[in-house]
Formats: C-alpha cells, sequence, structure tokens
C-alpha cells in the first residue's frame, strides 16, 4: 500500500479502547514513593503507541510489576479511574492486577511457552509439551481467570466511557477476552489482532481438545479477528472448521459464521513507524553509541538484532556463519558477526535453556577461530535492551540475517532495510511473514538450511554494489511505503464497516462499496493489497 493510498479515518466521538498484555509503560517506584515510567518494548507495544499519540485510547494492560502493582494500588486510592500518560495526553491507563501467581500461570506457564511454542511450530514433540495437572491449574486459575480480569475491565472500561466504543485486542494472551466481553456486552464492537502465526488445525492437536475449542470459540467473540498474512487467516478458519463443531466457514467471503454472527477474517501486515525509528536512530541517545559500535565492526559486518529467543533460530545462524568461515576461508580476520541479543522471559526455564545455548556456541565458534596474534574474534555478542543503540547499529551492516524459524512479521527486518546506510543486504526466512512485502530484494533462506545459509553469507558478502544498491533501494522503498498507521487506520475503517450497527443489526458486507484499495483481502484475487502480502 502506498502512502497515497492512506484510509484516514474517523473515529468521531468514539472511544477507543485497546487491550494488551504488556502495557506502553512499566513503573518503578522510588524511594520518595513517586513513580518513574519507561517504556515497554515489544513488537505490540511499538506499533500501538505509535498510533496512541493521535487517538488517545484507553490502554487496558496487566500489571506486570511491582511498580506496576503499587501504581494501581496508589490509583484506586485516588479513586484515579485512568492513569494519564504524556502531554498533551497520549494514553490513558487501566491495570488489570491479577494476583502474582495467576500471572505466573498465565504468563509463564500457558502464553509462554505453551502457546508461543505451538504457535511457532516450536515443540519437539515426542518429548514435549506435556499437559500435566501442572498445565491444567495454569489454564483454569491462571490463564482462564486472567483473561476474565481483561473483559471485566474492559466492560467496566466501556461503560465508563460511554457512546459505542471501539475495542482492539491485541495477541496471544487474550484468546478468551473477546467471548467473555460478549456474554455482558453483546452489542460490544471488538476486534482481535495476532501479531503471530496461526498454525495448521493439526498442530493444534498437541492440546487438549477443551483448550484448543475454547480458545477458538473465544476468538470468535470477536467482530474481526486480524492476522499477519493471508496464510495465517486461512489456517484459523481451517482451525474453527476442524474444532468447532457449529462454526461455518465462508472461504471465499473470508468469514466465520457462529451463533448467529458473522466473524470477518482480515490481513493487517503489521510495520513500523518509520518517521519515529528514523528520529530515535539519529537522536542524541542512538549517536551516543555511534562513539563505540565501530568497535565491534570489520571490514564486512554481519548484523543480527533479536529477543534471546527460539524461534529466531539463533544457534542455527551461528552454526552457518560457522561453516562458512570454513569454507571462504579467505574471510576469516575481515569479518565480523556482531549479535545485539535481548533477553526475554527470564522466567520461563525454555527462555534460560536458549540463551545458554547461544552463549555456548558463541564460546565455541570464538574459540574455534579467534586469532591471538590479531586479536580477532569472529562473534560479538551484545546483551541487554537498548533500542537506540540497536538501531544505531543498524545503519553500519553489509548484511543483516533474520532467519526466524517462522515470525508473524519481523520488524527488525524492516527497521534495518529502512535505516542501513551501506547499502546492506537483507538474508530473509522464507518462514518470516515480512518475505511477502520485502522478499523480492533479499536472498531468501530456509530457516534450517545451515549450508543454504552459509552459501547465502557468501554471496551477500560478494555481491557487487550495484546489486547491493539495487537491492537496498527496493527494501527502503518498499518500508516507506507501508506504515504503522496504515496497519491500524485499515483495521478501524473495517471495523466501522463490518461492526454491528447501531440498531444492533450486522453489517452486511455484501451489500456495501467494495473494500478500500489497502486492505486485502484473504480470498479475493480482485482484492489483493498493493502491499502484496
Ligand atoms: C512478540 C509478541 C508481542 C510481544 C512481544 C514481546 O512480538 O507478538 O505480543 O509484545 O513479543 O513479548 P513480551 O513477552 O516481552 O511482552
Amino acid at each position: 500500500m502506498t502512502a497515497t493510498e492512506d484510509v484516514k479515518v474517523d473515529l468521531g466521538t468514539r472511544p477507543l479502547i485497546i487491550a494488551s498484555n504488556r502495557g506502553p509503560v512499566t513503573f518503578s517506584q522510588r524511594d520518595n514513593g513517586s513513580f518513574d515510567a519507561r517504556k515497554g518494548s515489544g513488537g505490540v507495544v511499538t506499533a500501538v503507541s505509535a498510533i496512541a499519540r493521535e487517538h488517545c485510547p484507553i490502554w487496558i494492560a496487566a500489571a506486570m510489576t511491582e511498580g506496576d502493582r503499587h501504581r494501581a494500588a496508589v490509583a484506586q486510592e485516588a479513586d484515579e479511574k485512568l492513569i494519564e500518560f504524556g502531554s498533551p495526553a497520549e494514553f490513558r491507563l487501566r491495570f488489570v492486577v491479577p494476583s502474582p501467581d495467576a500471572y505466573h500461570q498465565y504468563y509463564n506457564i500457558i502464553s509462554n511457552p505453551l502457546l508461543w511454542f505451538l504457535q511457532h511450530y516450536l515443540w519437539d514433540t515426542p518429548r514435549s509439551p506435556d499437559i500435566t495437572a501442572e498445565i491444567w491449574d495454569a489454564w483454569r486459575n491462571g490463564y482462564v481467570h486472567v483473561n476474565q480480569l481483561f473483559a471485566d475491565e474492559i466492560v467496566a472500561a466501556a461503560d465508563a466511557a460511554g457512546g459505542e466504543p471501539l475495542i482492539m485486542l491485541q495477541d496471544y494472551h487474550l484468546y478468551l477476552c473477546a467471548g467473555f466481553v460478549r456474554k455482558q456486552r453483546p452489542d460490544a464492537h471488538l476486534q482481535q489482532f495476532v501479531h503471530i502465526p496461526w498454525p495448521d488445525p493439526d498442530y493444534w492437536r498437541l492440546l487438549p481438545s477443551e483448550i484448543r475449542r475454547a480458545i477458538c470459540e473465544g476468538m470468535l467473540g470477536n467482530d474481526i479477528v486480524g492476522f499477519q498474512t493471508p496464510e495465517h487467516g486461512r489456517s484459523f478458519m481451517y482451525t474453527c472448521q476442524a474444532y468447532v463443531p457449529d462454526a461455518v466457514v465462508d472461504y471465499d467471503g473470508s468469514s466465520v459464521r457462529w451463533q448467529d454472527r458473522r466473524i470477518e477474517v482480515r490481513t493487517y501486515p503489521i510495520s513500523i513507524d518509520a518517521a519515529e525509528v528514523r528520529r530515535l536512530a539519529y537522536s542524541k541517545e542512538a549517536r551516543s553509541h555511534d562513539r563505540y559500535l565501530p568497535n565491534h565492526w570489520n571490514e564486512f559486518t554481519v548484523l543480527r538484532v533479536d529477543r534471546a529467543e527460539p524461534s529466531k533460530n539463533i544457534v542455527r545462524g551461528f552454526h552457518a556463519f560457522d561453516r562458512f568461515l570454513e569454507a571462504h576461508r579467505e574471510f576469516q580476520g575481515r569479518v565480523n558477526f556482531v549479535a545485539i541479543t535481548v533477553p526475554s522471559r527470564m522466567d520461563v526455564v525454555e527462555y534460560q535453556d536458549y540463551l545458554d545455548d547461544v552463549s555456548a556456541v558463541v564460546g565455541r565458534i570464538n574459540a574455534k577461530y579467534a586469532n591471538v596474534e590479531t586479536g580477532w574474534q569472529p562473534i560479538h555478542l551484545i546483551m541487554g535492551e537498548n533500542y537506540p543503540r540497536a538501531l544505531a547499529a543498524m545503519k553500519w551492516y553489509d548484511v543483516l540475517l533474520v532467519n526466524s524459524i517462522i515470525d508473524g512479521m519481523n520488524l527488525v527486518a524492516k527497521e534495518g532495510a529502512l535505516l542501513n546506510e551501506r547499502n546492506g543486504v537483507l538474508i530473509l526466512s522464507e518462514g518470516a511473514g515480512a518475505v511477502s512485502q520485502l522478499g523480492e530484494h533479499a536472498i531468501i533462506i530456509g530457516p534450517t538450511d545451515v549450508e543454504g545459509t552459509a552459501d547465502a553469507l557468501h554471496r551477500a558478502l560478494t555481491m557487487p554494489l550495484d546489486e547491493r544498491r539495487r537491492r537496498a533501494e527496493g527494501l527502503r522503498r518498499s518500508v516507506e511505503a507501508d506504515d504503522v498507521t496504515d496497519w491500524f487506520e485499515n483495521q478501524v475503517a473495517d471495523m466501522l464497516k463490518y461492526g454491528r450497527n447501531q440498531d444492533g443489526s450486522e453489517g452486511d458486507p455484501e451489500e456495501e462499496e467494495p473494500l478500500p484499495a489497502n486492505v486485502v483481502s484473504l480470498t479475493g484475487t480482485d482484492r489483493v493489497s498493493t502491499a502484496g502480502a
């Protein structure tokens, strides 16, 4: 979709309610009792914050830390219904405050790893997952319970806001929420966007029927469900057909009929806030890293930036680099692989183990190639969360490696494409959602193909400059032509179009004007987005 095709929506007086597990800010309390607020991180917060400035939504999020819980308690004592943030206000926050135990069950046992691993095809199925009594307990007393708390908070916020709020739910933490809200407010306008892949029905069978059916039925409480790619939307419809006995799927119409309601299934490929990413990449904070980051560069620099996350396939990326150095000895001493790695979900044992694997493989490869005379070591692992630093680094790579096993979209690929100043080459996994928009200008690899990835590294590092330039320009143009505001505006436009009418009857898309040009239909060949998703 191009900038000139922007869909501008006017919400009028309709309140906007967003619900996501992680909030836009995390609080910590100082000794004097006052609070520090730090911007949250991750795909959802980054994308939704970008649109918050204009629409000042009510944002409902879980109190994840001690500081959040204290801030929520202070708000409750003061009868402060909404915590305003920003000046002028960017959003108004309302916390859901589960007990730490319930939150642990919901976040660290069910959402991550159970659902996350399932949706990224990460389970080693002969061995895991085991649906034990502990998982059942975490499902009932953690996931179901916290989703109910979210729903209660949403209904309370909607009642207080009045009007006809548009309610936008985010991601896999909240699959039951729409169903719970719908029970209390049958007329609610509900939409949910799933930021991560949706696997095929066979893989969902790793979960007991009670759980997978509850997830599908919960999702069908929405008016619209949105996915990053048409394939994931189609998998969702197959899954509903397989596991929700009375659901009727209309693949041509891209919708599911269930309990006398029609649920639209749509695709909205997410993107980045290009202006904001550029601003941050050249901010004072990012520039402060320009002084020492070059210590990590070499004649050739390969970069990767990820959360320490099994689906990102970091370990295989290093194995491929090892193979490349073995096969092309002339590059030894001349190329550095800089891996910026953000520890993530450290209360989950699978993530701790994965981070250990990452450190171990880096140690092994560095020991194998390190040159004591020159001081060269091939891999530079930079740990810690620092977004401006990551953006600063993206300006300098020759090759960006994004080899995720499977990924909803992968925004690093887009940030790199926008910021890189060296005609850097993107090596991109065919499992990343970004491939449909950026694939034409990238070198595509199969994520398990270590040998193929090693070859791709060689090809990228020996690519003639004019080809590098042509590809880099193509990548940049593609990212510039697509903005996160389009992602948001298209969803709102669809909610206004397909949601329930003021009198409680459903909108009938068949009788309405055709979809806007930049809204992607899952099935209609006549309605494919210019974004190529
Ligand atoms: C992915 C998910 C997001 C989440 C992010 C960070 O991008 O799709 O929902 O915001 O990971 O995850 P975290 O568990 O740190 O909030």
